[in-house]
């Protein structure tokens, strides 16, 4: 690991490299490759040849690993990007931690508490190294205002949110194949809305949950004990309330929406999910182009998340979203997922 301190080091360019190059680690290894300064991507890790073989001639990235233990232990890596499945999040975290690297690793950070105290504890023995996780929309400039706005006061005194993440849905199921490793809807989707809740609330005691789901149209998830459209209420000590809503079957497309209410006004990102800023008006009426996915929602702040850890690791200002922040959110959606299953309020425990 490089440790930047002086002026000279603050211009030296921090080594990154990235494991996961699916859905979304192609799009965090393009950032990282192209459009990120201070960085470069040197090396990459997957089990698939063809993945390996995209990191090779698309990214120009010399070091290509099958093994994650030979990705880790290469020390000519100041950094690693973990995009890999959920279920792996937590020792990879470690193992690259405990290798010296700084990490960035995608949400959630865990599927069960224990775990996500193992990481905790790793990152208190290193505490020189970054460990981050990937909840972007706290680096949505929609989001980040209506934060701003909130700790201005302009809305009195935070005590509900309702928010939902609704993907359009997908006839092929990928995530009905992704369902064994996600963790259900509401650690996979929902998690961002909890954090998003908690950021907003200002981070109170979550207390107890009650969750109900259905499922509308994959019904291959129920093998998973799954739904595709899942509801849940969050009590938290003090009394502020959250709401959620996870869909996967949304038929339009992308809608992610946040309304924060307070005591003396209240705040709405995201309606209406538009792709851009164009009004269509004719015979069959009067619309917009909607949004196809979470990435074209989010572009610009995936953008900005990994601009922040770069910074971070170059020595910039420490991180608001913490690994405490993430544990709790994991915290959270299980209790959630167990009263889904129970039919019964669970206590966050
Ligand atoms: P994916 O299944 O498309 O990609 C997973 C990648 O990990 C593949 O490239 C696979 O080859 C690789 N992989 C599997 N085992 C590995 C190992 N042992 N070492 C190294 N690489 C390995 O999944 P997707 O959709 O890209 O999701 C990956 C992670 O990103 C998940 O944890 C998911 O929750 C998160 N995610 C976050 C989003 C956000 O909004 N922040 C959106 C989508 C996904």
């Amino acid at each position: 690991m490089t440790t930047i301190t002086t002026p000279a080091d603050a211009r030296k360019i921090l080594r990154v490299g990235i494991a996961g190059l699916g859905r979304l680690g192609r799009r965090h290894a393009e950032a990282l490759a192209f459009s990120t300064r201070h960085v470069e991507l040197v090396s990459a890790c997957s089990p698939v040849d063809a993945e390996r073989e995209h990191a090779r001639s698309a990214l120009g990235v010399a070091r290509v690993y099958a093994d994650f233990d030979a990705f880790i232990a290469d020390p000519d890596v100041d950094a690693v990007v973990l995009v890999t499945p959920t279920s792996l999040h937590a020792d990879q975290t470690i193992a690259a931690l405990k290798a010296g690297k700084h990490v960035f690793v995608e949400k959630p950070l865990a599927l069960n508490v224990p775990d996500c105290e193992r990481v905790l504890a790793v990152a208190e023995q290193h505490p020189d190294q970054i460990a981050m996780v990937g909840f972007v929309r706290r680096f949505d400039a929609s989001y980040q205002n209506a934060h701003a706005a909130i700790v201005a006061g302009d809305i009195g005194r935070p005590f509900l949110v309702r928010s939902q993440t609704c993907d359009q849905n997908d006839p092929d199921g990928f995530f009905v194949r992704f369902a064994p490793t996600s963790g259900g809807i509401y650690m996979d989707c929902s998690v961002h809305d909890i954090d998003l809740a908690r950021w907003m609330l200002g981070r109170p005691k979550a207390l107890r949950a009650f969750a109900s789901g259905t499922i509308a149209l994959h019904p291959g998830l129920a093998e998973c004990n799954d739904v595709d459209n899942g509801l849940a209420i969050v009590e938290f000590e003090g009394g502020a309330r959250a709401v959620f809503y996870a869909s996967r079957t949304f038929a339009h497309g992308h809608e992610t929406t946040t309304e924060v209410i307070g005591t003396a006004g209240k705040l709405l990102v995201g309606e209406h999910a538009a792709l851009d800023r164009v009004i269509r008006s004719d015979a069959r009426g009067v619309g917009h182009a909607v949004l196809p996915d979470f990435h074209a929602r989010f572009e610009g702040a995936f953008t900005r998340e990994i601009a922040a850890f770069v910074a971070a690791c170059r020595g910039g200002a420490p991180l608001d979203l913490t690994l405490a922040d993430a544990m709790e959110a994991t915290r959270i959606g299980l209790a959630i997922t167990r009263s889904l299953h129970s039919g019964q309020v669970e206590t966050v425990a």
